[in-house]
């Protein structure tokens, strides 16, 4: 169902690979990163037909989902801020724009009846970026980038679940969906992250209670352990007594900025000094002789089996360990030394394709024919985030920001007031950051349940 890779092209790509050089990388040098940043920028948005006549714009061919066009626009948002390359700005405005649905709140009428609670999150942490890197405001008559996040963070109040398990998010958003029994780290660890900057950037304390007590329940359960892993997630068949312990990079990174921006919202708190450096020292399975792998699908020595998700992972934990490094001085050299390693051998293997500057999935080999949109997106985020020293702080509404907010935004929330049926054949099927390792822990769950009890 899931999981289609482009490996067909692989062995004619590995040929032609020998036609041209790698990117030609020195992170010491502002021109050279911005130089790389922007081919692999362009063969990043060469997979984005949206702005093709008769195509619709924010979306994205097979195999990417609805949410992949959110993060890739959220790097598009990044790619502007650490380069000052305004030139995607107008496609990237026009794509954030055209998904916010009826009720500017990233609900849109194609996506809804697919949609989980991880496939809205990732459009609002794109708004969330353009409020706090001051990205370009929307016309007047345009929702904006701040009271869109708040859109999104008030419908996920409303889905807060106590019937199970004490609390929590469920994946899905709509009982028909598979996945709907499903509470996971990613769901909660958008609602966290979320909840965590509009804490910063308002200095409204609700935001801030939300996110202790997303913590509070996520440490509860056990999806964050005592030494600081973040697992996937755990079912509410069994009132969340079981975990699957997939550890995925993005789940790590997500929790690590929401608790780098809960540190500084508390003055430095001691509690949230322990989460932040115990999420950090526990990045360290995702990093391989200091380059970043996505160890659960990235196995040594053999073709990979990250899906179609998992290939664009480590994009997220470069982002948010960059941003962390950015607003936490006392990590940023532990954090950077990591990133340097990893942007260098990341832009060492885009070395293959047509073009001699595709980028593969596996930074610790040489260019492996395993291409794609999540493989240039993490290769992108990784080496644009050798500019963060020379990046403007991330604003907030009292240091510069001038996103417009509305502390009532989504309250006509589509998912309570309109009647949602199933999705059918017809309907493009699967959102959802649907891992075939998921599903398979979520049958595995059952399974233990029946005969474990
Ligand atoms: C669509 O976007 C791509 C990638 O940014 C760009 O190369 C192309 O020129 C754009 N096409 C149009 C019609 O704007
Ligand atoms: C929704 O799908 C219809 C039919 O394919 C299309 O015309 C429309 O532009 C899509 N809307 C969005 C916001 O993508
Ligand atoms: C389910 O788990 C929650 C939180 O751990 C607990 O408070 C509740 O009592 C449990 N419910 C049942 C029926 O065991
Ligand atoms: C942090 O410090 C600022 C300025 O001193 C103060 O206004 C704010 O209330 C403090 N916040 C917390 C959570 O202690
Ligand atoms: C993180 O790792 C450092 C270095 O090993 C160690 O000193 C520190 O106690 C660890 N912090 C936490 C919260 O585990
Ligand atoms: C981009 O512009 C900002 C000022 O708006 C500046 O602080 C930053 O250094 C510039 N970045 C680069 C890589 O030139
Ligand atoms: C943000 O700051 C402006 C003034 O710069 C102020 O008018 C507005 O009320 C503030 N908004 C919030 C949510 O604090
Ligand atoms: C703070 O946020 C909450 C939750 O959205 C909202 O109800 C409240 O009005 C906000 N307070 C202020 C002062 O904006």
């Amino acid at each position: 169902m899931r999981g289609k890779r482009i490996i067909a092209g692989a062995a004619i790509c590995a040929s032609w690979g020998q036609v041209a050089s790698a990117i030609d990388l020195d992170i010491t040098s502002t021109d050279s990163v911005k130089s790389a940043a922007a081919t692999i920028a362009y063969g990043m948005m060469s997979y984005y037909t949206g702005n093709h006549t008769g195509d619709n714009p924010g979306n994205l061919p097979s195999p990417y989902y609805w949410w992949e066009a959110g993060s890739m626009f959220g790097t598009m948002i990044e790619y502007w801020y650490y380069t000052n390359d305004t030139s995607y700005n107008p496609t990237v405005t026009a794509a954030m724009l055209s998904q916010v649905g009826d009720n500017d709140d990233y609900m849109p009428t194609n996506q809804t009846k697919t949609e989980g609670n991880d496939d809205q999150g990732f459009w609002a942490m794109a708004a969330m970026s353009a409020a706090e890197m001051n990205y370009p405001n929307p016309p007047d008559d345009e929702p904006q980038w701040l009271a869109l996040a708040q859109a999104v963070f008030n419908e996920m109040v409303t889905r807060w679940d106590d019937s199970t398990c004490g609390g929590g998010l469920r994946w899905q958003i709509f009982t028909f969906n598979a996945g709907y029994t499903y509470k996971n780290s990613i769901a909660n660890g958008c609602f966290f992250n979320i909840a965590s900057r509009l804490a910063r950037y308002t200095g409204n304390q609700t935001y801030a209670d939300w996110a202790e007590k997303t913590w509070d329940w996520m440490e509860g359960v056990g999806l964050i352990s005592t030494d600081y892993k973040v697992y996937d997630g755990t079912s509410d068949t069994d009132n969340c007594t079981s975990i699957d312990h997939i550890q995925f990079s993005y789940n790590q990174g997500i929790y690590l900025f929401g608790s780098a921006v809960m540190y500084e919202f508390t003055n430095q708190s001691s509690t949230w000094q322990a989460r932040l450096e115990g999420l950090l020292n526990s990045t360290d399975i995702f990093f391989k002789d200091g380059v970043m792998y996505e160890q659960a699908c990235e196995p040594v020595n053999t073709v990979g089996t990250c899906d179609t998700d998992q290939q664009s992972f480590k994009a997220y934990l470069s982002r948010w360990m960059a941003a962390t490094a950015k607003l936490v001085p006392a990590y940023h050299d532990t954090i950077m030394a990591l990133l340097k390693t990893s942007a260098s051998a990341a832009a060492a293997q885009c070395s293959g394709g047509t073009d001699g500057v595709t980028c593969g999935e596996h930074w610790y080999q040489s260019y492996d024919g395993l291409y794609g949109l999540g493989q240039q997106m993490s290769a992108l985020s990784v080496v644009q985030s050798m500019l963060i020293d020379e990046a403007p702080a991330l604003v907030t509404n009292s240091t510069g920001g001038t996103s417009q907010g509305n502390v009532n935004a989504g309250s006509k929330s589509s998912s309570s007031s309109e009647v949602i049926t199933p999705a059918t054949s017809g309907d493009r099927a699967g959102a959802g950051i649907l891992t075939a390792l998921v599903i398979s822990g979520l049958l595995g769950g059952v399974g233990m349940m029946v005969t474990g009890s």
